[in-house]
């Protein structure tokens, strides 16, 4: 019963939110959509933290398509043995998620350490920061790194991506996921609350191409000092 609500109910649950949300955001707010840059109130943590943390996290999503949404036999016929990918994914998936995990703590101590951030950050940011910690903890430390030092390499291309691949084609296979070590199902079962959240925060950029950015005109940041004056306007 457990496994069944977990891994076919729960999985439908969090994704109809998502996609619901996004839909009712875009049609009736979407003033709002995306995430306005705070570079005016702090701008030097932002550079370091934000770089770190999108690199990173883009190299970890083209992981995870690897590891979860290919399935193995594309490697078989590829002629890439198990140890050659492996040792692909847990050197470069390590070295995304150290670069997701040290940009996301920069970006969170910003925020903790600059009163006018503070005063910016409302309980939706506070919210995501956190998830976003522990999924990315979770995943570089517990599972990427530190599962494969301690316990050996656990093949989630014969189960987890099976069943993430199954929820998507609506088969969801519940017992694939029933013997997977649990610090791996809370990461999943974190991951699909992330997911549930994404129309309430500015996740939602996620789902926003920036093409416009490149051709519009730049917005211009400026110190409160007046350089001509001397004198703070
Ligand atoms: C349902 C969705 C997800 C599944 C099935 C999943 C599955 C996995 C698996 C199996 C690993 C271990 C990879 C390895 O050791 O080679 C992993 C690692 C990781 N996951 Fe996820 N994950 C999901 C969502 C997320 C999300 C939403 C984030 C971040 C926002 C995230 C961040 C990470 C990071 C940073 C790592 C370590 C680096 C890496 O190996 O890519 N994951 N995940």
């Amino acid at each position: 019963m457990i496994h069944q609500f977990l891994w076919v109910i729960y999985p439908y649950i969090t994704l109809t939110i998502m996609i619901a949300g996004l839909l009712y955001r875009y049609t009736y707010k979407q003033i709002g959509w995306g995430a306005p840059s705070t570079e005016i109130l702090e701008k030097k943590m932002l550079r370091t933290g934000s770089m770190l943390f999108h690199y990173g996290i883009i190299f970890a999503f083209i992981g995870h398509v690897m590891g979860i949404l290919i399935p193995i036999g594309v490697y078989d016929a590829l002629g890439v043995s198990d140890a050659m990918y492996h040792i692909n994914a847990v050197v470069g998936g390590g070295i995304a998620g150290l670069v997701t995990w040290i940009g996301l703590l920069i970006l969170i101590v910003r925020r903790l350490s600059h009163r006018r951030l503070q005063l910016k950050t409302g309980r939706s940011e506070w919210t995501t920061l956190l998830a976003l910690f522990i999924i990315v903890t979770i995943g570089t430390f517990f599972m990427t790194i530190g599962y494969n030092i301690l316990v050996g390499q656990y093949n989630y291309r014969l189960t987890i991506g099976p069943w993430f691949r199954g929820v998507l084609t609506f088969h969801p296979d519940a017992s694939l996921m029933a013997d997977a070590p649990l610090i791996f199902r809370i990461h999943v079962l974190l991951s699909l609350a992330l997911f549930a959240i994404i129309p309430f925060t500015k996740l939602v950029h996620f789902f926003t191409l920036p093409i416009r950015y490149a051709f519009r005109a730049p917005i211009q940041y400026r110190s409160r000092v007046n350089y001509d004056k001397g004198k703070i306007r």
